[in-house]
């Protein structure tokens, strides 16, 4: 009887070791997109002849964070966590009715005019 016992609380326990503790499985998830090191990289590259200290198309200047969150004189071209909404990404991604930007023949690729998109839904940080 004794050994019953005894074989039961040794199966019960290493049962338990077996299954705890349990490690939940974290999908990795990537970086937050930084503006410093990567947005603004490109707004120099792409717009910041026509949009920046020397030449001031419509009110805007994307030279610096708080410039291109003021947006154009007729209001803001970001709205946070918005990419459809924001004229920013709308002017790059060429949508019908907003102003294709740049108007010149550069173009932006896809991977570029993404990851301003994925910048503006992650928050639009000055980070
Ligand atoms: C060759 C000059 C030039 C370059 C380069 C340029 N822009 Fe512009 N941009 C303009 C002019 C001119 C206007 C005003 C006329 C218009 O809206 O088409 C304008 C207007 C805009 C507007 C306002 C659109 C609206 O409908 O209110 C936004 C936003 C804008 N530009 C963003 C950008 C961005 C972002 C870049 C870089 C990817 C860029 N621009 C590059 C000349 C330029």
């Amino acid at each position: 009887m004794k050994l019953v016992l005894l074989s039961i609380a040794a199966s019960s326990f290493f049962g338990a070791t077996l299954t705890s503790p349990i490690v939940p499985k974290v999908e990795p998830k990537a970086d937050p997109i930084s503006f410093k090191e990567k947005v603004a990289p490109l707004l120099k590259k792409y717009c910041i002849n026509c949009h920046g200290p020397d030449k001031v198309e419509k009110g805007l200047r994307v030279d610096t964070y708080d410039n291109l969150m003021k947006g154009t004189r007729y209001g803001k071209i970001v709205i946070a966590g918005k990419s459809a909404d924001s004229v920013l990404v709308k002017a790059i991604k060429k949508v019908p009715g907003a102003s294709a930007m740049p108007p010149s023949r550069r173009k932006m690729t896809d991977a570029e005019i993404k990851l301003i998109s994925d910048w503006v839904n992650e928050g639009a940080k000055n980070n």
